[in-house]
């Protein structure tokens, strides 16, 4: 099992805290999840798969993927297009960024691909050949982004060469960036970041038609839970909470890079989701909020730490309480 942010329990279990003691920062999900409202029937009948999530969905992410794609395809969390495509897809060469969400490489490796790693910017070399380049879109952790020309000309080079870009939008929604839409490109979207649901699992795949009827199959039927499509029609049709929560991201965002700065972590870069802070101190630093019951992402090659946004008053009093002594002499 790979490490990822979020295990509470095991961060209880480690620094003997109380589970409800703690504040999770480690992750990238939003501190303000979707007011779901599920109908008690959502429990008791089967998923129906023309129902208006995939409609939902096309409004909302406003394509319909690909000119000649069929539709957004629903997955149980965009994890499980980024297990399935490497089976997918002919093994062959793989680009990935040298600092990038840990899945990936794993993936790609136990369907027999030759991975390969660069950094962020030099995923736009137009030398690099490869059969599949993958990128998160901002990255996690680093948040370096692309802008949509930088992806366009990226999606025509593989369209050239016959291969795939996969554009990896899980943390995308925030500051939405126009996405190329080629028979080179691959999409994936999770509901789990912006609108702080990746407990219901849902994400989305756009491909092309071949390959997305062969992740639909490889997926089954009933993929996705009933109350978790419903939640997702709902989140992704509320553009007035949306709008909201675009807002109060920016908002929080831009105070917790102020906040890290202003407390001596001058590298801080990130995503409106979280920051980043690249610092040899990395252990030390998450050990220290750790012992204050606040859960930070900590990274080790290269060392760093990840802050996900606090959600009100006194967890961002805790924060900044924690970090003060942290400055102090
Ligand atoms: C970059 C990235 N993509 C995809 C995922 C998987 O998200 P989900 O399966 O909840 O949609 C994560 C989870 O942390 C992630 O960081």
């Amino acid at each position: 099992m790979l490490e990822h942010g979020g295990r509470l329990r095991e961060a209880a279990r480690q620094w003997n805290i109380p589970l409800a003691d703690w504040l999770d920062l480690s992750t990238g999900i939003a501190p303000w999840s979707y007011p779901v409202q599920i109908s008690a029937d959502a429990w008791q009948r089967l998923p129906e798969d023309d129902d208006a999530l995939v409609a939902s969905a096309a409004a909302y992410y406003r394509h319909a993927c690909h000119h000649t794609s069929p539709l957004p395809l629903p997955l149980p969390g965009s994890q499980a297009a980024i297990q399935w495509l490497p089976r997918l897809i002919a093994p062959g060469r793989v680009v990935l960024p040298a600092n990038t969400y840990g899945e990936y490489a794993p993936a790609w490796r136990a369907a027999g691909h030759q991975v390969s790693t660069v950094p962020f910017a030099a995923l736009l070399d137009k030398t690099l050949d490869a059969e599949v380049i993958m990128l998160a879109n901002p990255n996690n952790p680093t948040g370096d982004c692309f802008a949509a020309a930088a992806l366009a000309a990226l999606a025509n080079q593989q369209a050239q060469r016959g291969g795939w870009l996969i554009i990896d939008a899980a943390f995308g929604d925030a500051q939405p960036v126009q996405l190329p839409s080629s028979s080179s490109v691959i999409l994936l979207h999770s509901l789990g970041k912006f609108f702080g649901l990746a407990g219901a699992r849902v994400g989305f795949c756009c491909a092309p038609p071949t390959l997305q009827n062969a992740l639909a199959a490889a997926l089954g039927p009933w993929a996705l839970a009933n109350p978790s499509r419903q939640a997702a029609m709902q989140a992704l049709s509320d553009t007035t909470w949306q709008a909201a929560q675009r807002q109060r991201l920016a908002e929080a965002s831009t105070r917790l890079s102020g906040l890290l700065r202003q407390h001596e972590l001058p590298n801080c870069i990130g995503g409106t989701l979280f920051c980043y802070a690249p610092t040899a101190q990395a252990a030390t630093l998450h050990a220290h909020f750790a012992q204050r019951g606040i859960l930070l992402r900590r990274f080790d090659h290269p060392p760093a730490v990840r802050f996900g946004l606090p959600g009100n008053a006194s967890d961002w009093q805790r924060l900044e309480a924690a970090l003060s002594e942290w400055n102090a002499p």
